[in-house]
């Protein structure tokens, strides 16, 4: 985040990272310039953002007469997350200071280049050469100015940067530069903000402008600048927030995740909302045609993680509606295959942040091998989505916790919309049928209000019991299995316990030796209603674990008695057509998962090593 403005840099700069943190929180730091000041002043901890505060209270009131500086937070890339490797980095002489996010590829040979002139770095970081280089080129080039100097120097940087400066002989002056991570600019009255995310500076301003790629912007109190690599001014997407702060806050509840799990109702529900118009599935961009869509005869899913279980889902619901090819793809492993795409492909880039690095290298390979892409996302205007050919976005709202739960619906949800859109294109739905589906995902909204009401207490309970158990497994069949996938996810990186996903008829085939005597194993139940032969062969499934000593959790529609002999615990779930089974037997997964953190005493909105938002591959 960057500030220039009348207020004290120093509490803007913490305020706003107080609401960025979660995108990546293993060490902070923020930069002031003082007017009449030699250098840059910079205060750096490792940890939490509670450290930096207490070492900026402990330095005085030093640097509260800065009206302009930066501050960041970071998860390590390059570097121990130490407070020497903490952004921002200055160069030797302390006059320029930067902050970074991404990766400088070409870092080592700048680095050698500076060392064989006889700088001395101070960091580990690829970071800190962009501050040695700056200031060169300002004292190379004293007239031509900050801007052209920090223009300069990133047109010599490989990989993806987003960068922020400052110049201790311009405290009313900061400059920011844009490739691959994303950089949006906060317009206020006398003060102007930069910002990865809105949310830093919402306190202050809900006027934005998103910055594109390979721009810079250069703020003063008066406004921002906005040129291109090559120093031509760039066009600008101005835009109003439509969400405010309370959006953003804990709204009563102990953690972000408790919050976003009870909104899933909501997020549904606005995912939803207006994609059904005169009896047709609308998108919301559409740069394609509806010839080109009824071209398609492939599609692939490509995302990661728990948006590559919403993924997982897409395949079911697509194929079957539309009879057309689907895979589903890791995004980080698609490009490297060089997967068979052509015009006629469609790929379904799922991302709740639309900035991950995986992602968004996956859809430009497949918009290099001329395949039309389609992007699911939960952020208005972010890179995927704005290099894709159509998008249609989730309405989950801002999501704090980095543990995805009501993006991950959501993404569900936007599945089944793409594939109701395929098949009414393609004609292999009627529009009465597609209509019916629409009303049944509308409807799942009040299912999973249901099992929030009826299952999160029960779910608790059993958490806490469970919570010092070594290990979790969890069992699904057909949509079941991603729910499991995704269950096991949530449980390792909240609760940091051993925890695997499995088809359930995979187990004969090697994992069932995993289990000894009160292994918990989460089973998730299709319906008795559904295809009789899934359903008997779950319950023979659980019958296996069981007679090997297995305590077996079961979630199964309520009502589904058979399977009530076999389940140490039962957890049950509202009645819903099999593609909305997901939807509602993740709640008390994402529960389990959160509660069981809770009991181990770790920090639920923020787990260790991980980042919200993931802009390196
Ligand atoms: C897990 C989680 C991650 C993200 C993944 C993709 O709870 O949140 O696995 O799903 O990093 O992120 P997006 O959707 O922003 O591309």
């Amino acid at each position: 985040m960057g500030y220039v403005g009348w207020r004290p840099a120093r509490d803007v700069l913490l305020g706003g990272l107080r609401r960025l943190e979660y995108r990546g929180y293993d060490s902070a730091g923020i930069a002031t310039v003082t007017p009449d000041s030699p250098t840059v002043e910079v205060h750096r901890a490792a940890g939490p953002l509670d450290e930096l505060v207490r070492v900026t209270d402990a330095a005085g009131e030093g640097d509260t007469v800065a009206r302009a500086g930066m501050g960041h937070t970071r998860w390590a890339t390059h570097g121990a997350p130490t407070d020497r490797n903490a952004h921002p980095h200055r160069d030797a002489s302390g006059r320029v200071a930067v902050i970074h996010n991404g990766i400088i590829e070409n870092f080592a040979a700048l680095r050698a280049e500076l060392e064989d002139d006889g700088v001395e770095l101070a960091s580990d970081t690829d970071t800190e050469v962009a501050a040695h280089l700056v200031a060169r080129a300002l004292d190379a080039e004293p007239e031509a100015g900050f801007t052209a100097a920090v223009r300069h120097v990133v047109n010599r940087l490989e990989g993806a940067f987003t960068l922020v400066f400052t110049d201790a002989r311009r405290p009313d002056e900061i400059v920011a530069a844009r490739r691959s991570s994303p950089l949006v600019v906060g317009i206020g009255d006398g003060e102007t903000f930069v910002a990865s995310d809105v949310a830093a500076f919402i306190d202050h301003t809900r006027d934005a402008v998103e910055l594109g790629q390979d721009q810079i912007v250069t703020l003063t109190r008066e406004g921002a600048v906005v040129t291109d690599f090559h120093g031509d001014l760039a066009p600008t997407r101005p835009f109003h927030v439509d969400w405010d702060i309370a959006a953003a806050e804990k709204g009563g509840h102990d953690f972000f995740m408790q919050k976003e799990i009870e909104e899933q109702p909501a997020a549904l529900a606005d995912t939803l909302r207006g994609h059904l118009v005169d009896g047709r599935i609308v998108l919301d961009e559409q740069r394609l045609s509806d010839q080109e869509l009824r071209d398609i005869d492939k599609v692939f899913v490509v995302a990661c993680g728990t948006a590559y279980h919403a993924g997982l889902l897409a395949k079911y619901a697509i194929e079957h509606w539309c009879r057309i090819p689907v895979e589903v793809e890791v995004a980080s492993e698609f490009r490297y295959r060089d997967p068979v795409l052509d015009r006629s492909t469609l790929v379904v880039a799922i991302s709740q942040s639309g900035e991950t690095a995986d992602t968004l290298e996956a859809v430009r390979h497949a918009r290099e091998q001329k395949a039309r892409v389609l992007a699911i996302c939960n952020t208005n205007g972010a890179q995927i989505p704005r290099e894709s050919d159509a998008v249609l976005y989730t309405h989950a709202g801002p999501e704090v916790g980095v543990a995805a739960t009501k993006t991950f619906t959501s993404q569900v949800v936007a599945c089944y919309l793409v594939g109701l859109a395929l098949a009414q294109n393609r004609g292999t739905k009627y529009s009465d049928e597609v209509e019916r589906e629409y009303h049944a995902l509308v409807e799942s909204a009040d299912a999973v209000k249901e099992v929030l009401a009826s299952a999160v207490e029960p779910t608790r309970q059993l958490a806490r019991d469970l919570a010092g158990s070594k290990a979790v497994l969890f069992l699904g069949r057909h949509v079941g299995y991603p729910v499991a996938l995704e269950g096991a996810l949530k449980l390792k990186e909240l609760a940091y316990m051993h925890a695997e996903g499995f088809a359930a008829g995979e187990l004969k085939h090697g994992p069932i030796a995993l289990i000894e005597q009160d292994l918990p194993v989460v089973v998730v139940m299709p319906s008795p209603k559904g295809r009789a032969t899934l359903h008997a062969k779950l319950l023979s499934n659980i019958r296996e674990i069981q007679a090997r000593g297995a305590r077996t959790i079961v979630i199964a529609e309520e009502g589904d008695e058979t399977v009530r002999p076999f389940a140490s615990v039962l957890i049950e779930t509202p009645a819903v057509p099999t593609l909305i089974q997901p939807l509602v037997a993740s709640v008390p997964l994402q529960v389990f998962s959160a509660e069981v953190a809770r009991a181990r005493g770790y920090d639920v909105d923020k787990p260790r090593n991980l980042a919200k938002s993931v802009t390196v591959e």
